[in-house]
């Protein structure tokens, strides 16, 4: 098939079209309940820490191979490097991580969806915070309201998908990006009213370090990865539409920004709730849910505030989800030559078949022995496997790639076509040969339990006076 390939219409789209696909259920339910079960302010130095270090700097890569490529994630490493097998069982990985993140992706964004029904029947309202909690326990529990939900959300995916993303989706995802910021800001401008908000100041930026555990410094990475929707080759197939002469690394680092700030406005948001109201900020992955309520049934015109709220925690899921299927599906397409309207329907079948026990994990009606097996339910395992483990090896392959396989050259070449930054190359191409490696090798031992950094660092500290 020898088709001209699109290209983005402005800079601008293409840098909302991007944020607005990697900003999305990560910044608005991971990020805070990551955040609250690791302990707060040192894991989100470390957090930020990952995002420039490591972060952008792959995120840039991502978009130069793209760029260089020109096709969807395997076909790009099939074409660069003659078809290795090696390189292209990445792209594999990318695909795979896509496919299962989608899986879990949708009955999160699902409960959302649940979320606007139950906030236009004003249903917790005036309920004290306990109650609000055990309703969202509640509706975890309930298998057949879940499922229903999480098979209205992969078909309203599939819908979206199946038409072809670029002209809905991408007019959908500036507008929805914009309201999404704003109303993040205006909830988080209330949140400074509440006593609260000094607390959870303090326990997002004042680094702690006897509540930090070290192991879980690859859970940072992995979220930084999972925020920045790094290691699954979107950025890559989103940087094989755009033009030779617009800025990669400027784009990098303007939507790194971005999605720190969604991050802890939303982080800075619900901590302020959480002390408000004496809960636990480890909640746990029901956080959003057990505490915005509460702050929605305070605020005036409660019922039109919450109900926007949730509609957009659906939309900034449903620009993520789309670009999750597409990932799998434009990928089939390119391999196999399928027609999009069948291989969409397929992979909407797949990840609602294969989401079916992530829905169902909070019920004991399948698998049920699951947790007592692996320590946790299947959701969380599934989550936990793409997150941990998945994003950080597809990032450091990428990584490796572009810094030690990659022609130097050209390269350079791609990173500087279009930027004023071109003195940034010697960075950033020393952060993706050495920085980025070695530091997911080294993250990857700790939690192997090979090297233990806990021990290292608080051999260091308690040399401290
Ligand atoms: N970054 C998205 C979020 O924060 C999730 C995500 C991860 C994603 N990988 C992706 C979205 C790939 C689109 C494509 O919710």
């Amino acid at each position: 098939m020898q088709k001209q390939r699109e290209h983005w219409g402005s800079h601008l789209g293409f840098i909302l079209a991007a944020a607005g696909s990697a900003i999305g259920l990560g910044t608005l339910w991971k990020f805070p309940y990551v955040i609250g079960e690791s302990g707060g302010g040192l894991f989100v130095l470390i957090y930020l820490l990952f995002i420039f270090l490591i972060g952008i700097p792959v995120f840039i890569a991502e978009l130069i191979l793209g760029r260089k490529g020109q096709r969807g994630a395997v076909g790009i490493f099939a074409s660069l490097t003659n078809d290795s097998t090696l390189w292209k069982s990445v792209g594999w990985l990318g695909v795979a991580s896509s496919f299962l993140i989608m899986s879990f992706y949708s009955v999160v964004a699902g409960w959302g969806m649940n979320y606007v029904l139950m906030s236009l029947n004003q249903s917790y309202e005036g309920l004290p915070a306990p109650k609000v909690a055990e309703m969202f326990d509640i509706l975890v529990s309930s298998g057949d309201i879940t499922l229903f939900w999480h098979f209205a959300f992969t078909l309203l995916t599939v819908a979206v998908v199946y038409p072809g993303i670029r002209h809905g989706i991408e007019y959908w995802a500036r507008f929805m990006t914009l309201t999404l910021f704003i109303i993040l800001f205006v909830l988080c401008c209330y949140s400074m009213t509440l006593d609260g908000f000094g607390d959870a100041f303090h326990f997002l930026f004042y680094p702690d370090y006897s509540e930090f555990k070290f192991s879980s410094i690859l859970e940072a990475l992995g979220l930084s990865f999972f925020t920045l929707s790094l290691g699954q080759g979107i950025m890559l197939t989103y940087g094989s539409y755009m033009r030779r002469d617009e800025d990669i690394p400027k784009t990098g680092g303007i939507i790194g920004l971005m999605i720190i700030f969604a991050s802890l406005l939303s982080g800075l948001t619900i901590f302020s709730i959480v002390f408000t109201f004496g809960l636990s900020p480890e909640g746990g992955f029901g956080l959003i849910f057990k505490t915005l309520p509460l702050l929605f049934a305070r605020l005036p015109g409660s019922l039109l505030i919450s109900t926007t709220f949730f509609i957009l925690f659906v939309f900034t899921g449903l620009t993520s989800s789309v670009a999750l299927v597409e990932v799998v599906v434009a990928n089939f397409m390119d391999l196999f030559s399928w027609p999009r309207k069948k291989t969409t329907l397929l992979v909407g079948a797949g990840c609602f078949l294969f989401g079916i026990p992530s829905a169902l994990s909070g019920t004991n009606t399948l698998f049920a022995n699951w947790p007592a097996i692996y320590g946790k339910t299947f959701f969380e395992t599934i989550n936990e496997l793409v997150s941990v483990w998945m994003l950080p090896i597809c990032g450091l392959m990428i990584a490796i790639y572009t810094g030690w396989a990659f022609d130097r050259a050209l390269c350079k070449e791609e990173f500087s076509s279009g930027t004023s930054w071109k003195w940034l190359f010697h960075i950033w191409f020393f952060s993706v040969r050495w920085i980025a490696p070695v530091g997911i090798i080294l993250v990857i031992l700790q939690k192997g339990g090979i090297l233990d950094v806990d021990t290292i660092v608080h051999s260091l500290f308690s040399s401290k006076p």
